[in-house]
């Protein structure tokens, strides 16, 4: 077990190179192995839910090799049966979009249920509805979800919620089905977009991928590709808070679409940063303390719920009163008790929590219980006086790359060490 330990209190200063966006790469994964060629994927983030979709692909007989500069090559030619009775799914959400994949090119499959973050219900339904639509039985029994179709032909789905999961698994799975598929109410975030762009790659005919309706004509083969990921929208912003949080700030974060955190930059500047945007690079500029504002998380382009929680950790230092809304997830304020031993003033009530700036936090040993909520304190010991410990750094590993040899670089005072 390890823990990272800051000293808090100095400005982020210089430069920091974002990796390949994760949301994209666990759909992209699974999406390889509809290919009867060889997929280069390059720009992949060295992070654990990588690693374990890795483990679970080979496992079912897929040749994978993954080398340091994030290049992974995957040949699914020798797929096996699409069965998988193992723990490692329950490691990750998007193991789900397996479930896509196989139902595409076998025709079936069945695997454990999938787990992933607690930070609320999590249901699937969206997603049968989607398969059962194309013309899938389903069967949830003993933990495991069963998919099978003795042909799947297009249709046209309506989603009852917007589901950036349901989007994508329902895409994938179409581009094997006979006829058109067209999903309504689709999620418009950049990994569905990027998802579509890899299908393409191989053969696929997705169009409409980035607005509400995707129309996708089915295809009965496709090959492999060269294909670079898109770079992470959520690890970008990230970094752009954690910048802006402490007064003296100067950083430049490369490797980024500035158009997909268009949200983040403007309530950055809402709240007294400074944010100039370069090509595929951001700078963000802190020269004074940060106003308190108001932030309601949305489906894309509104304000990612995956930057909820970062942003709650610098909304404690900010002059004044905020209030934080979270219309996506209702579990995803395990944070705020971690937060209050730091010294933050903050009350939830349901899904919004009205924080009242303090002065200053002051480090203490806190616990991350999701992946974003770890980034929330990474940053929190970032801005607090003394020293932080966080632990349970597992569910920060799942999605950020090098996380404190990033934030070294940018002067930071960070470490990991054994518990
Ligand atoms: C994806 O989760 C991301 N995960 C999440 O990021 C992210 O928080 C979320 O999208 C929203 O942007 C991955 O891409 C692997 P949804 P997903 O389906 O697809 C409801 C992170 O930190 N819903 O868009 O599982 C659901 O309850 C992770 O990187 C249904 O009701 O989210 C939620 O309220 C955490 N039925 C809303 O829709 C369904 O069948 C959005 O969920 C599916 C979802």
């Amino acid at each position: 077990m390890e823990k990272l330990v800051i000293k808090g209190g100095r400005p982020l200063k210089g430069k920091v190179t974002i990796s390949g966006a994760k949301n994209a790469t666990v759909a992209i994964i699974p999406a390889a192995l509809l290919a009867n060629g060889v997929c280069t994927l390059e720009n992949l983030p060295m992070i654990k839910d990588v690693v374990v979709l890795r483990e679970i692909i080979e496992q079912m007989g897929a040749r994978v090799s993954f080398s340091e500069n994030g290049t992974m090559k995957i040949d699914a030619s020798r797929l096996e049966q699409p069965y998988i009775d193992n723990g490692l799914v329950k490691e990750l959400r998007a193991s789900y979009y397996l479930l896509g994949a196989l139902l595409a090119r076998f025709g079936r499959v069945t695997m454990a249920y999938p787990g992933g973050c607690d930070i609320g219900v999590r249901p699937i339904d969206q997603h049968i509805k989607g398969f059962k639509a194309l013309g899938a039985e389903v069967e949830i029994e003993h933990g495991m979800i069963s998919v099978k179709a003795d042909k799947l032909v297009g249709n046209e789905i309506f989603l009852d919620v917007v589901s950036v999961g349901a989007t994508i698994n329902i895409m994938i799975a179409a581009t094997m089905a006979e006829g058109t598929t067209i999903i309504e109410n689709a999620a418009k975030e950049p990994h569905v977009v990027d998802v579509a762009s890899f299908l393409n790659s191989i053969g696929a005919e997705v169009k409409g991928a980035g607005t509400d309706v995707i129309k996708i004509k089915g295809k009965s083969s496709f090959y492999g590709s060269t294909y670079m990921v898109i770079p992470d929208q959520i690890e970008a912003g990230t970094y752009m808070i954690a910048a802006a949080s402490i007064p003296g700030g100067d950083v430049t974060i490369n490797n980024v679409i500035p158009k997909h955190l268009d949200s983040i930059t403007a309530k950055l500047i809402e709240m007294g940063a400074e944010v100039q945007v370069n090509g595929e690079s951001i700078r963000v500029m802190s020269n004074d303390r940060l106003k308190s504002v108001d932030v309601k998380t949305l489906p894309y382009p509104g304000f990612p719920t995956d930057l909820q929680q970062p942003m709650t950790s610098t909304l404690t230092v900010a002059n004044g009163i905020s209030m934080v809304t979270e219309s996506i997830w209702e579990g995803r304020f395990k944070h705020v008790d971690e937060l209050k031993r730091m010294g933050a003033n903050i009350k939830v009530e349901g899904r919004v929590a009205v924080i009242e700036g303090t002065d200053v936090l002051t480090g203490a040993r806190v616990s991350a219980t999701d992946l974003r909520a770890g980034a929330a304190l990474v940053i929190a010991g970032l801005l607090a006086q003394g020293e932080t410990e966080v632990v349970n750094l597992f569910h920060i590993d799942r999605g950020y790359e090098n996380i404190e040899g990033k934030l070294r670089d940018l002067g930071a005072d960070i470490v990991r060490k054994q518990l």
